[in-house]
């Protein structure tokens, strides 16, 4: 794994505050050797999430309709599968300004935002999105259990939330070792969203197994 299994620790290193996060992975996308270090062969967190996601609208003539908000977006991976399956409504969430320098230079979204999804409301529509996809967002001074509400908040009754993860992540950080999936079934039990599938996948990055949650949202009032 040697150099690109070290950038992925400098990111995720404990303690970091999420502005230490975003900072990180500005160095990181720095003459875009993010995109050098995560190329294909090394993560399959794009592609896996926008196979999740087209399997959801197999009806080819919808794809060009769906809203999707890409959420921890990064320089933009996973929009660029999400295209080449035919999906073209994208708008792009992500705090650190040299990963959306990067994302912007691929012209793939409609809005960007430059911001955090970490439990504060954010200046997004409400029941807007039909898809809200986070894919690698989850980790280590990332995404907290928090940010569910707001994915709901954001999503249409009846449309998508589609979490693409390392399923190391579960037990190894703290902010969701016993407390993330117990936070998405708390929030199946209050009626927000109810689950379509929670599916395993091999080598979603390096040789780590990845997890795809996929939600349904009934709606966030
Ligand atoms: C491993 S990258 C994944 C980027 C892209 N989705 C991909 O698959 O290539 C993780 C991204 O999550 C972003 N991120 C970290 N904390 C976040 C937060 N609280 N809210 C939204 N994005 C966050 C980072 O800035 C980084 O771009």
């Amino acid at each position: 794994m040697g150099e690109e299994s070290t950038s992925n620790d400098f990111a995720h290193e404990q303690g970091l505050t999420k502005e230490q996060v975003a900072e990180r992975y500005c160095k990181w996308a720095q003459n875009s050797k993010y995109e050098r270090d995560l190329r294909e062969e090394n993560y399959k967190g794009p592609v896996i999430a926008a196979n999740a996601v087209a399997d959801l609208f197999p009806n080819a003539a919808q794809k060009s309709s769906i809203n999707i908000l890409d959420a921890a977006a990064g320089s933009g991976f996973a929009a660029e599968k999400l295209k080449e399956k035919g999906f073209s409504m994208m708008d792009a969430l992500e705090p650190s300004k040299g990963m959306l320098t990067l994302a912007k230079e691929k012209d793939l979204y409609q809005r960007t935002f430059q911001a955090f999804l970490d439990g504060k409301q954010l200046p997004i529509e409400s029941d807007y999105y039909d898809v809200v996809l986070i894919c690698g967002g989850m980790g280590e001074g990332h995404i907290p259990c928090a940010g569910m509400e707001e994915c709901i908040r954001m999503t249409k009754p009846g449309g998508y939330v589609v979490i693409v993860m390392r399923e190391q992540y579960l037990s190894s950080v703290a902010e969701y070792k016993d407390r993330l999936e117990p936070h998405m079934k708390e929030l199946t039990q209050k009626g927000k969203w109810e689950p379509v599938s929670r599916t395993v996948v091999p080598r979603y990055s390096f040789n780590n197994n990845g997890v795809v949650f996929v939600f349904k949202v009934k709606g966030s009032s």
